[in-house]
């Protein structure tokens, strides 16, 4: 894999940029959409946390589907490229508190490529 900048690039906008699937899709659609578990809802709650963490460096945008329906809600920051799913609030908390914030890892949420889709 390539690395992620090149000498001569622009710095980055943000220290962190994160993108929360809210995509969703027709119910019963084979492959699920993330805002039928709630990502709508969830993803206002993080950009809303981050704020009142005072967090300055750090954009949360929602975006379109990331192909991980299945594993969804899902998210993806960047710029470690570092992708996560979760299920609820408590879940957001630990990621914000320890990646976004800290810039550690919340190893038991991280998706992995072997995770799928295949
Ligand atoms: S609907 Fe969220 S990853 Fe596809």
């Amino acid at each position: 894999m390539s690395e992620s900048t090149t000498a001569g690039d622009p710095p980055a906008y943000y220290g962190r940029h994160v993108f929360c699937c809210t995509n969703e899709r027709a119910a019963g659609h084979p492959r699920g959409c993330c805002r039928e578990k709630g990502a709508d809802r969830l993803r206002d709650h993080l950009k809303a946390r981050a704020k009142e963490l005072g967090l300055k460096d750090v954009r949360i945008n929602a975006a379109g589907c990331l192909d991980r329906c299945e594993l969804g809600p899902t998210m993806v920051i960047y710029p470690e490229g570092v992708w996560y799913t979760f299920r609820d609030e408590r879940d957001l908390e630990e990621i914000l508190r320890a990646h976004i914030a800290g810039g550690g890892r919340v190893e038991r949420l991280m998706l992995r490529p072997e995770d799928g889709p295949g």
